[in-house]
């Protein structure tokens, strides 16, 4: 792992600074003031091209690049940069109508009509021969431009087809996966309601109208998808790889977007980039969901092992398509664009440069407003974050290794969607996210991992709700533990394997030998019920206080684990809720049941002095203050962030800083403004 990253292109090493530039909807004398304005708001890339298909080859075989020939010449004649899109995201009405194969079907087996965007079928060859076609013609058109950056694949590959060619290259994955229809039905339990398969051609995607009741074939077609996507874009990507292989690729990714699992794409781009939309100032307080933007930010970061990603989209303003498209409050703007500079971005770029005139996203939030001009509210917000970023150049591919993991992971996040029981509302990710934010709330960098990845290195790995445990995955929680690591579980792990089936033998299955209990049994509680846990006399983590469990209570027996708290009432009174396991150098605990704030806070707050887990600074952080690092390993610098629309006090003790951003020094106690930054140097 290094240190420090290059740039994104070692053209640019400075923060990238733009947004989503559709100059093709503009009339060309726009152009000129875009450049004029663009150095005003102090922006250095441009992501262009990206729904421009239908301006690109007006008619089939028939292409037109005089206009981004001459945008790509401003861009570089203005030192800026284009960040350059595949078109393939919305496609132009003559290749429908020509080749209707190309129109996505949806699950009820019904074929869309031509409009909107995102909903192309996958398989169908015509629409891959047609993206591959216009991919070369950019590629060889640009690969020696000077404006040319990075490319940007497509635009948030969503969504699933469900048409024949589909259902055809389905079957043949499973084919591949499975070998024999003995094993399928073997791995998915099909004999269940009669539902084995004796020819492959029995075999259809799940359906509204059709089977939805077998978990295997609902993972293995939601494991299609991804592979499904990953092979299209493989495909649009390959004449770029050839004619421009010094050119980093990327695609914009959605955050936690159950649709696909962004671990098994990641491989495949040079650098990470997503697309961030949070509700400020919503019915959330804002420093509640800074934390879950903070996760989102950190699974980023961690997609490519630490490496710096981009922010590829983001709102200057509002965000038109919400329910209530609120006015980001003065400072947010700064604040939420530097908090994804915090935990690992290297750019930070927006929807969109200049507000459309017509259509569905003509109220979406722009640099530039229907005004036209650099006299607004939101302009002199993006030209005093873009000088911001100016003063940063220090912190260009600098990361952080954190001391700590949560796992978070899709395929788990799948499979706990899909069981019935024991609750509807299971869960996962706002589980993944409260573990995160005691950590969150101390200063203490986490990495956000899926169950595959590495664990040399961390100290601690906290993995709540790990229902599916894949193999190999015990194996290498036991050796990670056994080497002196510290495994954090909770209630409703090891229940099934990679085929959805349950582990036999007593949950938590495979980890049951390395947590040391066997799970008998799980309650689950209505909305009104509470339990209790209460912790034992002199337990080696100093829990002193009763704590509220709600929701899920995991009936345990606590094997060769010791027992640090039990439950407080109802028929289980006395039973294990916490347990602790020694395992070689190591311990594994056990979280039997869903428990309140107070007791993540407490139970982390003792296991990060107990690991002397790595901090951002040495200060105790007001409620909705955020510190994070980032390093060259030499270096360090700490975002100081104020998530509270009203001033901080925090005390930074003896340490002298120099904040980044306005040149001070700054030591002991110190006031950040209403949703301010500091960039804290040492
Ligand atoms: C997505 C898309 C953009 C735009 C924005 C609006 O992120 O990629 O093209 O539609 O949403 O918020
Ligand atoms: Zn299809």
């Amino acid at each position: 792992m290094p240190e420090r990253y290059p740039p994104i292109h070692p053209k640019c090493p400075h923060f990238l600074h733009g947004g989503d530039y559709n100059p093709d909807q503009w009339p060309e004398a726009v152009w000129a003031e875009d450049m004029r304005l663009m150095k005003l708001a102090h922006c250095n890339a441009m992501s262009v091209g990206i729904f421009a298909w239908a301006r690109l080859e007006p008619a089939e075989g028939q292409f037109d690049f005089s206009w981004l020939d001459r945008i790509m010449d401003l861009l570089a004649d203005n030192e800026a940069y284009a960040v350059l899109a595949t078109p393939s995201g919305a496609r132009p009405a003559w290749l429908s109508q020509t080749y209707p194969e190309v129109l996505r079907v949806r699950p009820d087996r019904g074929r869309n009509l031509h409009g909107v965007r995102h909903n192309h079928c996958f398989t169908s060859p015509v629409y891959r021969e047609k993206t591959r076609l216009v991919s070369t013609k950019l590629a060889e058109r640009y690969k020696d431009h000077p404006a040319l950056l990075v490319w940007h694949m497509s635009n948030e590959y969503s969504g699933e087809c469900h048409c024949d060619l589909c259902r055809d290259a389905f079957r043949a994955w499973l084919q591949n996966r499975y070998g024999t229809l003995d094993a399928l039905n073997q791995a998915w339990w099909t004999t269940f309601w009669a539902h084995t398969y004796t020819d492959w051609s029995q075999l259809e995607p799940p359906s509204p109208i059709g089977e939805r009741s077998v978990h295997g074939l609902n993972l293995s077609w939601k494991r299609f998808i991804t592979d499904q996507t990953v092979d299209f874009m493989l495909h649009e990507m390959a004449p770029l790889r050839e004619l421009t292989p010094d050119v980093p690729i990327t695609t914009n990714f959605m955050g936690t977007y159950p649709g696909l699992n962004y671990w098994m794409i990641a491989p495949h781009l040079d650098v990470i980039s997503w697309d961030s939309y949070p509700r400020w100032h919503g019915e959330q307080p804002d420093h509640e969901l800074a934390c879950s933007v903070a996760f989102v930010h950190d699974i980023n970061r961690c997609l490519k092992g630490g490496k710096p990603f981009m922010l590829m989209e983001s709102t200057p303003s509002m965000t038109n398509w919400m329910s209530v498209a609120k006015l980001k409050r003065p400072g947010m703007h700064r604040l939420s664009s530097l908090q994804a500079v915090a935990h690992g971005s290297d750019t930070v770029q927006y929807f969109q440069w200049r507000k459309s005139r017509g259509a569905s996203e003509k109220f979406h939030g722009a640099v530039v407003d229907h005004v036209g001009t650099e006299d607004s509210r939101v302009f002199r917000d993006v030209a005093e974050l873009g000088q911001c970023l100016e003063k940063l150049d220090d912190v260009v591919g600098t990361t952080v290794h954190p001391d700590v993991a949560v796992v978070y992971d899709w395929e788990n996040a799948w499979a706990i969607d899909d069981a019935q029981g024991p609750r509807h509302e299971k869960g996962y990710l706002p589980t993944c996210q409260r573990h995160y934010r005691a950590f969150w709330k101390r200063g203490v960098p986490v990495d956000v991992i899926d169950m595959d990845q590495p664990l040399d290195g961390y100290k601690l790995v906290v993995a709540p709700m790990l229902y599916m445990v894949r193999p190999g995955v015990a194996e290498r929680l036991e050796a990670f533990v056994e080497a002196g690591g510290t495994l954090v579980a909770t209630y409703w792990s090891g229940i099934v394997d990679e085929n959805d089936l349950c582990h036999l033998g007593g949950f938590p299955g495979p980890l049951r030998k390395l947590l040391g209990i066997w799970d008998e049994e799980i309650d689950a509680l209505y909305p009104g019920d509470v339990n209790h846990i209460v912790p034992k006399d002199g337990n080696a983590l100093g829990l002193c206080h009763e704590y509220e469990a709600r929701e899920l209570c995991a009936l345990v027996h606590a094997e060769s684990a010791h027992v640090l708290a039990r439950y407080k009432s109802d028929f289980y009174a006395k039973r294990p809720a916490l347990t602790v396991n020694e395992f070689g150098s190591g311990e594994a605990y056990y979280i039997a049941s869903r428990n309140d704030d107070a007791f993540l806070h407490d139970f982390y707050a003792a296991l990060a002095t107990r690991l002397r887990l790595q901090r951002a600074l040495i200060a105790t952080l007001p409620e909705g203050i955020s510190a994070t690092l980032r390093t060259d390993g030499n270096r360090h610098f700490a975002f100081l962030m104020n998530f509270n629309s009203r001033p901080a006090t925090i005390d930074l003790g003896p340490a002298s800083y120099t904040d980044l951003l306005t040149g001070r020094t700054i030591t002991g106690e110190t006031v950040l403004h209403t949703y301010g930054v500091m960039v804290l140097a040492d």
